[in-house]
């Protein structure tokens, strides 16, 4: 038996007011819409209908799923008097963008420390908008991951001990209080399509951490008997299922709820991150183009176009019965298409964009 239906399942209110209990900031716009895709269905067929949690729409610069976390990771950070936040991931990472920009609203130095990887550091897409928007910044070859996280608790210390009251990002306490945000975001979601008489068939979003985190505690807490698809951008040194397992369990707790999820509640899928993390897979391309085609709707390369296909291949693959409700999240990301436009246009105008860009617009 399922954790899931140990404990009597709590109403979205009561989820809300849990949430609201811990130190917060009001930095996103919400609730997000929650939009059906009718085109994009139809174009999938098999009947199935497609709704997209608008998280891209969140706001705190060009939104995504940050400005939902950073509600409560920079609530705590006022909260307990820190004066400096010290962040960092890729360089193209929407997190420091959304992180740098909750600072600047607030008041908070950020300092952000971005990991090269294969990104150029020229000022464009997220990294551009951290220059804009005042954050400090510095390149780093230390990987994300187990790497950067010690590299930011150093700076961390050395702040501390120049006389500063840093928050660093320190994985242990930051992801559960990030997933609170999605618990909350599933109570909007069964809100929303309560609200049109439907209930959830299927959650699908792209995550290997907090957030998925906080989608499989929500679905737990309010009841839901759907699968929650995580579908992970990259793989991490660590088992996915058991560590978001335990950031479920450390979220509940910061709620004061009693749930408790095992790794068998958490189903984090790692068949969509190859060729790798941060790179475009074909599978990715095609949701892509296939979204912003029939909803004018973007994702990005990296995050929510490889999630997408997730739910594509599913619904080719005939998972679904007819007139079932599927619910992607969209947790944002776009900035970073500015930033590799190769990485999104189809694969024959890759090879010269500009070219093909300028032949169809002549005028
Ligand atoms: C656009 C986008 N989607 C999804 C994710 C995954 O979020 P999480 O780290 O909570 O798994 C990220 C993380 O940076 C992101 O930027």
């Amino acid at each position: 038996m399922g954790p899931a239906m140990m404990f009597p399942n709590l109403h979205p209110s009561d989820l809300y007011a849990a949430a609201d209990r811990l130190p917060r900031v009001r930095l996103a716009h919400l609730p997000t819409p929650l939009e059906e895709a009718p085109r994009f269905a139809q174009l999938l067929g098999g009947g199935v209908r497609v709704f997209i949690k608008r998280d891209d729409c969140t706001g705190l610069l060009l939104g995504g799923n940050k400005a939902r976390h950073n509600e409560f990771l920079l609530g705590d950070a006022v909260d307990r008097g820190c004066d400096l936040v010290v962040w960092g991931a890729g360089v193209q990472s929407n997190n420091c963008r959304q992180t740098a920009a909750g600072c600047a609203k607030l008041g908070l130095e950020c300092r952000l420390y971005l990991s090269r990887g294969h990104y150029t550091t020229e000022p464009q897409g997220n990294l551009l908008l951290d220059h804009l928007v005042g954050a400090h910044v510095e390149f780093t070859d230390a990987a994300v991951g187990p790497e950067l996280d010690a590299l930011l608790s150093t700076k961390a210390e050395e702040f501390r001990r120049a006389g500063r009251r840093p928050y660093a990002w320190h994985r242990p306490r930051v992801v559960p209080l990030a997933a609170v945000s999605y618990a909350v975001c599933v109570a909007e979601i069964v809100e929303q399509l309560a609200g049109r008489g439907l209930a959830p068939s299927a959650l699908y979003v792209s995550s290997s951490g907090a957030t998925g985190a906080g989608v499989a505690l929500g679905k737990a807490l309010l009841g839901l008997e759907c699968p929650a698809r995580l579908i992970c951008p990259m793989h991490w040194p660590w088992h996915i299922p058991t560590a978001l397992a335990n950031d479920a369990n450390a979220a509940a707790e910061r709620l004061g709820l009693p749930h408790r999820l095992t790794p068998a509640d958490v189903d984090a899928d790692e068949g969509y991150v190859a060729p790798g993390y941060g790179k475009p897979s074909p599978a990715g391309r095609e949701a892509l183009h296939l979204l912003a085609t029939t909803e004018a709707i973007l994702l990005d390369p990296v995050y929510s176009a490889k999630a997408l296909a997730a739910l594509i291949a599913d619904v080719r693959a005939g998972t679904y019965p007819p007139g079932s409700v599927l619910v992607f999240i969209h947790t944002g990301g776009v900035p970073a298409i500015f930033a590799d436009p190769a990485g999104v246009l189809p694969a024959a105008e890759s090879a010269s964009p500009a070219g093909n860009l300028i032949r169809r617009n002549p005028s």
